[in-house]
């Protein structure tokens, strides 16, 4: 009937089983709050547009496991209940019954477990693999999701990426062909990607690339630009074209906005020219209310590559601080002004990470992707010294319009270098002992080089269906605060359960 092409006349009806009325109308548009659709799930999903986005994660799946199939991968389960070993988020934890105080944990993820599966010689594995984090919760994170889990013998990061670029490629022109594709996907080392767009994952789908101007920032005597750069703050900024018609109100809003981001202030360099196509002094403004000399801001213009009619906007702070701001107000200025193409996949690798990152809270150094990735060759002879944040390694992010969807890297595989590693993120050698003892074991029989990767299956759906929230590709999904709205998890046990598993809640 829907078709139009059918109509059945009913001689006899026989029902099989009535219905309530349900809480909310079945369609797409529906309008019912994301709660009362997570507690009846089940009626959520039979909306046509759940239906289209479970088809389509199918489909996903599928591609992916023939095309390993087809390259030789077998498909290994790993357990579930393994250890805890510190990987970055906090772990969830499983009481043992048998073994009274003792825990298992879930896995954040398979990478030890299929590092382990090289050194028993598989020399191609992938797994579609369920992980568990225990971790503040955002649009595109949920506490289990699902990741395409990797790993291969005897290859360098070249050949990882060309397998990933190839399996995308192949997959989205096969399960969403309506998508356009930037061919060959784009390559950016992590330095450059930070430089131009603020952002270690880049949205190359539209321009707005960053300059520095710190140095010609050092030349005014404006106040703000020279206490920010003397305490170890840059000037940075952006050109958006032909914008400088925004009225004063409209930067007044610009500049709450880069508030509501978190900027402490906002600049703006406006370049509009009279009559007869020249730059004028009184339409160029450095704002809150301090003009710049003309020169100055055409020096700027040029730097950046701006034209007449164009707003520059600049930022000034801690060069973490002003590249986080920009690269949302980039983003901001991108939908408003309508430079996205929705249909348009940007994939790119963002490659040589840093091996460490400096966490200011901790005051230590902790690895930027996991302690198992290995250093750029030539470059571990630094783990001695005092410059480790400029230690490159062998990790690289698969991008696309803004998102991870990827993470990966070339190995460890010797027990040396793996354990200078644990030492310089601070573990001491019975924590080393401890808690990595068996991997550091393996390394010893003989372990082959290797490397991996692992996409996120639940981010690379929610793009190909357009989808606001990772929950929307999943049947059953956690909410914002990781409860099941459904079953209504997490809840308290019977008192017997606890008295099984040796434990008692304090408040
Ligand atoms: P990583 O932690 O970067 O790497 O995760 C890889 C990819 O998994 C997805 N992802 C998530 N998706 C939904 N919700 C979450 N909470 C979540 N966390 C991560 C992202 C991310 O790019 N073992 C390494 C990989 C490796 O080195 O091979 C790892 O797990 O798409």
């Amino acid at each position: 009937m829907v078709t139009g092409e059918v109509e059945i006349i009913a001689e006899s009806i026989k029902i099989l089983n009535s219905s309530l009325t349900p809480p909310f109308y079945i369609t797409d548009d529906v309008e019912a709050d994301e709660g009362l659709r997570l507690k009846y799930r089940y009626l959520d999903l039979r909306r046509p547009i759940m239906q289209k986005n479970l088809a389509k994660r199918h489909k996903v799946v599928k591609y992916i496991r023939d095309f390993l199939d087809a390259n030789d991968f077998l498909e290994i389960e790993t357990p579930i209940l393994i250890k805890s070993t510190p990987e970055g988020a906090r772990d969830f934890l499983v009481p043992s019954r048998m073994q009274k105080g003792s825990f298992y944990a879930l896995p954040q993820s398979p990478q030890q477990l299929k590092q382990l599966l090289m050194v028993a010689g598989i020399e191609r594995y992938f797994q579609i693999a369920r992980c568990f984090r225990d971790e503040d919760l955002r649009a595109d994170r949920q506490p289990e999701f699902t990741q395409l889990d990797l790993e291969m013998s005897f290859v360098e990061q070249e050949d990882i990426l060309k397998l990933t670029e190839d399996l995308y490629t192949g997959m989205i022109e096969s399960v969403s062909p309506e998508k356009k594709l930037v061919k060959p996907f784009i390559r950016m080392d992590h330095a450059e990607a930070i430089e131009k767009y603020g952002s270690d994952k880049p949205d190359w789908r539209y321009g707005l690339e960053m300059t520095d101007i710190t140095d010609l920032a050092k030349e005014t005597d404006f106040r703000v630009f020279q206490n920010i750069i003397d305490s170890g703050g840059i000037i940075k900024g952006f050109v958006v074209p032909s914008q400088s018609n925004y009225s004063g109100s409209d930067m007044r809003r610009l500049e709450e906005t880069a508030k509501e981001y978190g900027a402490g202030g906002m600049s703006h360099i406006r370049l509009q020219t009279n009559e007869s196509g020249d730059l004028t002094e009184d339409t160029v403004l450095l704002s809150p209310g301090i003009k710049m000399p003309l020169s100055w801001s055409i020096r700027v213009s040029e730097r950046m590559g701006a034209n007449p009619g164009d707003l520059i906007l600049l930022l000034a702070g801690k060069p973490k601080d002003a590249n986080n701001w920009l690269s949302l107000m980039r983003s901001y200025m991108a939908d408003k002004h309508h430079l996205v193409d929705p249909d348009l996949l940007a994939f790119g690798f963002v490659t040589d990470f840093p091996l460490f990152e400096w966490d200011e809270q901790t005051k230590r150094w902790d690895s930027s992707h996991h302690p198992f990735t290995s250093p750029t060759p030539g470059t571990e002879h630094l783990l001695d010294s005092d410059d480790l944040g400029s230690i490159k390694s062998q990790a690289y992010d698969l991008v696309c319009n803004g998102s991870e969807l990827a993470s990966g890297s070339i190995r460890i595989h010797q027990r040396e270098l793996q354990e200078k590693i644990f030492n310089v993120l601070g573990y001491s050698t019975q924590q080393v002992q401890d808690l990595f003892g068996h991997i550091l074991e393996a390394f010893e029989y003989g372990a082959p080089p290797h490397g991996g990767i692992a996409p996120g299956i639940d981010r690379l759906v929610t793009i190909l269906t357009n989808s606001e929230s990772i929950r929307d590709v999943i049947a059953f999904p956690k909410t914002q605060s990781g409860s099941d709205l459904l079953f209504g998890a997490p809840d308290v046990v019977e008192p017997n359960q606890l008295r099984d598993l040796s434990l008692r809640t304090v408040e």
